[in-house]
């Protein structure tokens, strides 16, 4: 256990800093219930597909190729589906919203997991920065294919991010979601989570009532998400990070909890870090903004059919 884990007690939920996604499920029977999970291959997503198989759940696994999705899914258990969700290609994400159509499955949550980080040079999808076109659009498309998928209590969970902080003044600037005004790694990283954080919010206001949708922070946990990161933080990171940061069991906890623990089922439209409801930062309450970038995504995913 980190030194941070030690120190940090648990929230009115329970569950804290130091919690697992297997602590924060404990007697949870997820037995017929069906979850998506992106990005189910590696860090967090293959954590949180592990443990809602061990409570009962029949996860559908997404990834960026089929194969690593059934390669991750068979790892976990038989009672998993995988499918290719290439979250930067429209295509891609449409063909696994009909595959998950076609299969007649009604989902009782969704994880937006998957995601990119801080692109060291700005690189381009359609013409759209990439980490805003990966970690918020490609989820734009599959959330919204999947709505009325979605079981009357269904849930949606967005990764979003503590680093959502970094975006810049506003949040989200939507005359710059092509890069070209700036482009700055870290906060277009902080754009892409702020704009999964105003995604929830404005869905928890369109989802009919009792279905919910919020966003998460997981924690800071050495995952492949750094591998953009310089060799020499890297390096440090590996060093110092068993000491201070989450571990994957720890880092995948509040997806979990926020996707089936039934304490959280009254939530929606609202941020958490550590398994607790917590306030992200102030403007991340701007609800204008928010219906302005639902209406800029649609008009994005309809100029990509
Ligand atoms: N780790 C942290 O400290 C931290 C902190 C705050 C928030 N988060 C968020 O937590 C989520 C999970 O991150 P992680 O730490 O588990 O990272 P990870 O180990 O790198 O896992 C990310 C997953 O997303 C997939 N992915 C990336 N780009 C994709 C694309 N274009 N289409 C489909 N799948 C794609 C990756 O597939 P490949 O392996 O094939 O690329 C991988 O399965 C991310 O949304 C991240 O922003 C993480």
């Amino acid at each position: 256990m980190s030194l941070t884990a030690i120190f940090k007690s648990n929230g009115p939920s329970g569950f804290g800093y130091g919690s697992t996604a297997e602590q924060a499920t404990e007697g949870i029977s997820l037995a017929g219930k069906n979850i998506l999970v992106t990005g189910c291959s590696s860090g967090l997503g293959k954590e949180t597909l592990r443990v809602l198989v061990k409570r009962g759940a029949r996860v559908i696994g997404t990834a960026r190729t089929v194969e690593k999705a059934r390669e991750a899914c068979a790892e976990a258990g038989p009672n998993t589906i995988g499918y290719a969700c290439e979250l930067s290609e429209p295509a891609s994400v449409r063909a696994c919203v009909e595959a998950v159509k076609k299969e007649g499955i009604k989902l009782d949550a969704i994880i937006c997991n998957a995601g990119i980080m801080a692109l060291p040079k700005l690189e381009l999808k359609f013409g759209y920065e990439m980490q805003f076109f990966t970690n918020h659009m490609g989820h734009f498309i599959l959330v919204t294919g999947l709505m009325d998928r979605l079981n009357d209590n269904g849930r949606v969970v967005m990764l979003s991010s503590d680093a959502h902080r970094m975006a810049p003044a506003g949040g989200v600037d939507l005359d710059n979601l092509k890069g070209e005004k700036q482009y700055k790694p870290w906060a277009a990283y902080g754009q892409s989570k702020f704009a999964n954080l105003l995604f929830a919010k404005e869905l928890a206001i369109r989802l009919p009532k009792g279905k919910t949708a919020n966003a998460v922070h997981p924690g800071v946990i050495q995952t492949n998400l750094g591998r953009h990161m310089p060799l020499g933080a890297r390096l440090v990171f590996g060093l110092v990070g068993p000491l201070f940061l989450k571990s994957i069991p720890q880092g995948a906890a509040t997806q979990c909890y926020a996707a089936v623990n039934p304490a959280a089922a009254l939530n929606s439209g609202k941020y958490f870090a550590d398994c607790n409801v917590t306030d992200p930062r102030k403007d991340a309450e701007n609800m204008p903004l928010a219906g302005q970038l639902w209406d800029a995504s649609e008009k994005i995913a309809a100029s990509l059919k």
